[in-house]
């Protein structure tokens, strides 16, 4: 993290990020980009379990609804008022712009208040940032290999300094985090379904089951829909009653084999190409972020496979919060990003696009 410095001695920087690109309402408040003072996550999982995944509109009516006492909370936990900041960063894309513009617009609102600086994040960028979280006994040399695998994305990035990124590939069809909870559902797993998949997969066998791996010779993109439609296959070929694996299934299908062999068949192309990455780009360290990098099966294969060091999030830090939007921002900042008022939510933001 670079540092703001004056008469030789570096300054501490504080920024409140502000979260709200999916179903997480979170504010944080963080030091340097780096010391947490607060990290405040209103989760609506309960919201959205009926539907077996998020409902845009519901979860903009939350957001709207707890913002304001989520902020609060922030602050008051990190025992600092607005005056105290440096900035106020909110992640600007990608994500639903039902939700971004909530998040967004609250920022401003605060930082037009106390006439701070606004930074508008890339959500995508925060997850990676949520790595810089953790400690500064290993600082990090560049070039790094990012792999991020959440609900929306897989995409292996090459960072080659703060703010400089080179996509190498991404996945054509399913997010590895989607295919995780696409197929929890079709075996009658509970949502969200990475975290009960991967729960049921530790008494199963993987090699019960071999699934398809889309390994999309020399390139560093990723297929899923073909690995969830075999497991569909084999779901209703032992239960064919079942209607195009819409209904749960009935007792006696072996799930924790199907989850544990989906698993293993996610995990070996994952590992794969992060590695081949690794390799061909000589990276000093391998980043893994977004919610799948809190699969205990991807962190040991990857530790296992890689020929440098792997950095994991803590498990609070894998899925959507503020502390990591906190952290991207305060990189933006001292880097000299400030955005005006009038920036919009951006719900397609790539991550390349960010190098310029
Ligand atoms: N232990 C786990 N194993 C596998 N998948 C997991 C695990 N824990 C969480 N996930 C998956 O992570 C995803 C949520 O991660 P995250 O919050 O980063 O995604 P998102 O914010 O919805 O998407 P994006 O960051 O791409 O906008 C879900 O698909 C969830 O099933
Ligand atoms: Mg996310």
């Amino acid at each position: 993290m670079p540092e703001r410095k004056s008469k030789g001695r570096p300054q501490p920087v504080r920024l409140l990020g502000i979260e709200t690109s999916c179903d997480e309402t979170a504010a944080a408040v963080v030091e340097d980009g780096r010391i947490i003072h607060s990290n405040v996550i209103a989760s609506q999982v309960e919201l959205h379990a009926p539907y077996g995944g998020v409902f845009p509109e519901v979860a903009a009516r939350r957001h709207i609804e707890v913002i304001g006492p989520v902020i609060t909370q922030a602050l008051s936990q990190a025992h600092i008022g607005v005056s105290d900041l440096d900035a106020i960063a909110a992640t600007r894309g990608p994500g639903l712009a039902g939700s971004l513009v909530i998040g967004l617009n609250a920022a401003k609102g605060l930082a037009l208040g106390a006439g701070l600086p606004l930074i508008g994040v890339n959500h995508l960028e925060a997850h990676l940032y949520s790595l810089f979280l953790l400690d500064e006994t290993h600082p990090v040399t560049f070039p790094v290999v990012c792999l991020i695998v959440s609900g929306g994305h897989t995409e292996i990035i090459l960072m080659l300094d703060h703010g400089r990124y080179r996509r190498l590939g991404a996945t054509l069809d399913d997010a590895a985090g989607e295919a995780f909870d696409k197929v929890a559902r079709l075996l009658g797993l509970p949502y969200p379904g990475g975290p009960a998949l991967e729960r049921v997969a530790r008494n199963g066998r993987a090699e019960a089951y071999r699934f398809p791996r889309a390994w999309l010779e020399g390139t560093y993109d990723f297929s899923f829909s073909g690995l969830k439609t075999a497991v569909l296959r084999v779901v209703r070929k032992l239960q064919p009653e079942l209607k195009a694996g819409l209904e749960p299934p009935r007792p006696g299908l072996p799930i924790p084999d199907l989850a544990a062999s989906f698993q293993a068949a996610v995990v070996d192309v994952l590992v794969t190409k992060a590695v081949q990455a690794v390799k061909e780009f000589e990276a000093t360290q391998l980043f893994v972020a977004g919610g799948v990098s809190a699969n205990g099966a991807l962190r040991e294969a990857l530790r296992a496979a890689s020929p440098c060091p792997v950095r994991t999030p803590t498990p609070d830090l894998c899925t959507d919060n503020a502390a990591m939007v906190a952290a991207a921002g305060a990189a933006r900042f001292l880097a000299g990003q400030r955005d005006s008022m009038d920036i919009d939510v951006l719900p397609g933001w790539t991550l390349a696009t960010l190098s310029g």
